[in-house]
């Protein structure tokens, strides 16, 4: 089965910097998506001229975030109904950074739903913290957050992001990565399971050679030509 590589942007990049990324990824990549099927998630802003810059290629779009409402009075919010009309093939929900805000469980599940309905692909995102972790927990808060944030049924993928791996240089080791998504596994059998925080070109090979892990989320690395090319490579 093909690793499912994803680019999370987060609020980086501006409007040109982001063209000329897609830009040169889609030239380094013409030849290279054999093993590997991309999709990038920049911000909503950017949706619409992405999608389009990269359309015909195969790399595919995604957005970071959708609205837990199908439409209405939701002042500032984007709904999965509106994000489908630009051919994009998955949104990311629960992301810690939003969990971290104001998102609990509900809405993230909610979230998923919503894109469920309008046929994209929700990216349920899970993790621990380093606390949770230093006491033991990694497991039971796993476990709550898979029950309670994950759609019923239908297609959708989990990216497990311990807090203490996002954004601090320091990915999870390989066998806490595999005992972990093993664990994961066992309770949500058939589903698609990532890892991110900290992916880079250094640690990507190693990663993405592990059995039973389906791809990877990239924050930092994949916002340079260069980085996100090699760690596609890596496959
Ligand atoms: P990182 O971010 O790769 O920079 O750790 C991961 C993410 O934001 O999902």
């Amino acid at each position: 089965m093909k690793k499912l590589i994803c680019a999370n942007w987060e609020m980086n990049l501006g409007r040109q910097d982001a063209l000329m990324l897609v830009q040169e990824l889609s030239e380094n990549l013409a030849e290279n998506q054999k093993k590997a099927l991309i999709v990038i998630h920049p911000s909503f802003l950017h949706i619409p001229e992405i999608s389009e810059a990269l359309a015909g290629t195969k790399i595919s779009v995604g957005a970071q975030n959708c609205s837990a409402f199908e439409k209405g009075s939701h002042t500032g919010e984007v709904g999965a109904k509106q994000l489908a009309e630009y051919n994009l093939s998955t949104v990311i929900v629960g992301h810690s950074e939003r969990r971290k805000l104001f998102e609990n469980n509900q809405i993230i599940k909610l979230k998923a739903e919503q894109s469920q309905k309008v046929g994209l692909t929700p990216i349920v995102c899970i993790g621990e913290t380093s606390e949770e972790k230093s006491n033991g927990k990694t497991n039971s808060v796993l476990e709550k957050q898979l029950k309670e944030s994950c759609p019923n049924s239908g297609n959708y993928v989990i990216v497990y992001e311990p807090l203490w791996a996002i954004g601090t240089g320091k990915s999870a080791s390989l066998s806490e990565i595999e005992k972990v998504i093993s664990f994961i596994k066992t309770i949500k059998k058939d589903i698609p399971v990532l890892y991110g925080g900290s992916v880079k070109p250094s640690n990507a090979g190693e990663i993405l050679a592990l059995e039973n892990l389906d791809g990877v989320l990239v924050g930092g690395a994949s916002l340079k030509a260069d980085s996100f090319t090699k760690i596609i490579k890596s496959v």
